[in-house]
C-alpha cells in the first residue's frame, strides 16, 4: 500500500529547503518506484495566514493518518508579537504532543569536506559522529503550570514547570541506550542534578535502566560542563540524551561542529514507528527568499526518513552519498562556503544533490538491490 508523506513547508526559508527536498523525493518516486504519495498542508505562520490558526484540526489529522512527515521550519517576526498560544511555533509542538513524538534523533555528524568550515579548528571536529538524543514532547515545554502573572505587589511574574515522569524519562533513556548499542556504545545522560530535583530522578531512572544494557558504557554530565565539553572536544562523545530544552539548546551548539546549522537533520519518532522529520535550524528570516539557504538538512532528513519510517536503509545511505559527492565537487551554499569551493545557491544545492543521487542510483556497482530501481532508459542517458 502506497505510503502518506505529508509536506509541510511552514515560513521564511522553510518552503525554498523543504523544494529541494522533495526534488529527491520525487526522484524516489519516480526512478526508484518508491510507492509514496505526497501530500501538502500549512504550518505555522503559514497555517496563521491561510487557516487563521498555526495547526488546524484538519492538518492535524492529515499528519496523524500519514506514514512520516517532512517539515520545513516556522516562525517569524510578522508574528512575533501574538500572544504564546498562537505563535508558529505552537503549531509545531502542537504537532509534535498530537503525534507523540517524544524521542528526536539530531545527529552531528561532520562532512571531512567541511571540517575547514567549522568554526572551531579541524583537527577539533575531524571524524566527528555523535547523536543527540532529545526528548521532545515533555519537560518545561509542555509543563503546568505555566504563564505570566501579576503579584499582589502589581510586579508581574512569569513561571514554567520542569516536570517528567518515571515512565517518560525511561522511554527516552530506552531510545538512547538502543541507539548507542546500534552505534559506539557510550552514553552521556546530561542533566543538571546538582540543582534540579527533576533531572536528579532523569539521573537515577538513567541508572536504573542501566542494568538492562551491560554492554553499553552509562555515564553522566552535568549541563553546563557538556556545553563546553561539545566545544573543547567533541569527540568524546558517541551518544547524548536529554530533555527537551537541554538537547534544544546543545543541538544547534553541536550544529556548529559540522560547518553549520544548515548541515543538520532531525527525526521525530512515536512508539508506533511514525515519524516527522526537519532541519534542526529555523526559518531563517534573515536570509528567506534570497535562493541562500542551505537544504542540505532538509534533505538529509528525507534520509532518515527512509530509514526509520519508510523501511528503506540502503537508499537513505545513497541520499547521504550523493551530499557528499556534491561537497566533493565544491559546492557550497554562504553558510558553508569557504576559499577555494563555489558558492552556489539553494536550488542549484537541491539540483546538484539531485543529480549526484540520480548517478549513486544508476551506479550498478553501488546499487546492492538493483530491484530498488527499475526504470529503463535512465542509465542510457548517464551513460
Ligand atoms: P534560525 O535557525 O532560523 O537562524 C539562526 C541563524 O542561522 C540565522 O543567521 C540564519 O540565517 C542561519 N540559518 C538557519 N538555517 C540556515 C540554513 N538552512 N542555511 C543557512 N543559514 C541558516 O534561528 P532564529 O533566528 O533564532 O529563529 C528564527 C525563527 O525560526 C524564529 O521564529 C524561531 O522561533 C523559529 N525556529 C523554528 C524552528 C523550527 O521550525 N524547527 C527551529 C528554530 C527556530
Ligand atoms: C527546534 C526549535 C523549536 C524547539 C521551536 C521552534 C519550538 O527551536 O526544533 O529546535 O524549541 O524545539
Ligand atoms: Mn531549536
Amino acid at each position: 500500500m502506497s505510503k502518506k508523506i505529508l509536506v509541510l513547508p511552514g515560513d521564511g526559508i522553510g518552503p525554498e529547503i523543504t523544494a529541494q527536498a522533495v526534488k529527491v523525493l520525487e526522484v524516489l518516486k519516480r526512478e526508484c518506484e518508491l510507492d509514496v504519495t505526497l501530500e501538502e498542508g500549512h504550518v505555522g505562520g503559514a497555517a496563521i495566514d491561510a487557516e487563521g490558526t498555526p495547526l488546524s484540526d484538519e492538518t492535524l489529522a492529515r499528519a496523524q493518518a500519514a506514514d512520516a512527515v517532512l517539515l520545513g521550519a516556522v516562525g517569524g517576526p510578522r508574528w512575533d508579537d501574538l500572544p504564546m498560544e498562537e505563535r508558529p511555533e505552537k503549531g509545531l509542538l502542537r504537532l509534535r504532543a498530537g503525534l507523540g513524538l517524544f524521542a528526536n534523533l539530531r545527529p552531528a555528524l561532520l562532512y571531512p569536506q567541511l571540517a575547514s568550515a567549522s568554526t572551531l579548528r579541524p583537527e577539533v571536529v575531524a571524524g566527528l559522529d555523535l547523536m543527540i538524543v532529545r526528548e521532545l514532547t515533555g519537560g518545561i515545554y509542555f509543563g503546568e503550570p505555566r504563564g505570566v502573572r501579576t503579584l499582589e505587589n502589581g510586579e508581574r511574574q512569569g513561571y514554567n514547570t520542569l516536570v517528567y515522569s518515571e515512565s517518560e524519562i525511561r522511554r527516552i533513556g530506552r531510545v538512547a541506550f538502543e541507539t548507542a548499542r546500534r552505534r559506539g556504545k557510550r552514553l552521556c545522560s546530561v542533566d543538571k542534578a546538582n540543582v534540579l530535583e527533576c533531572t536528579r530522578l532523569w539521573r537515577e531512572v538513567m541508572d536504573e535502566l542501566a542494568g538492562d544494557y551491560p554492554d553499553v558504557e552509562l555515564t553522566h554530565m552535568y549541563v553546563d560542563n557538556a556545553a563546553m565539553q561539545l566545544v573543547r572536544a567533541p569527540k568524546q562523545f558517541d551518544v547524548i540524551v536529554t530533555t527537551n530544552m537541554f538537547g534544544d539548546i546543545l543541538s544547534d551548539e553541536a550544529a556548529m561542529l559540522t560547518g553549520s546549522i544548515g548541515m543538520l537533520p532531525s527525526a521525530a519518532l512515536n512508539e508506533r514507528g511514525q515519524g516527522m522529520y526537519e532541519p534542526i535550524h529555523g526559518s531563517a528570516p534573515d536570509i528567506a527568499g534570497q535562493d541562500k539557504a542551505n537544504p542540505l538538512a532538509t534533505i538529509l532528513s528525507v534520509a532518515m526518513m527512509l530509514r526509520h519510517s519508510l523501511g528503506e536503509p540502503e537508499l537513505a545511505e545513497k541520499i547521504e552519498q550523493a551530499v557528499s559527492d556534491v561537497l566533493d565537487e565544491g559546492l557550497r551554499t554562504a553558510d558553508i562556503h569557504t576559499e577555494g569551493t563555489r558558492l552556489v545557491g539553494t536550488e542549484e544545492m537541491g539540483d546538484a544533490v539531485v543529480a549526484a543521487f540520480i548517478r549513486r542510483l544508476w551506479n550498478t556497482e553501488d546499487v546492492k538491490d538493483p530491484g530498488h530501481c527499475r526504470h529503463a532508459g535512465l542509465s542510457n542517458e548517464i551513460d
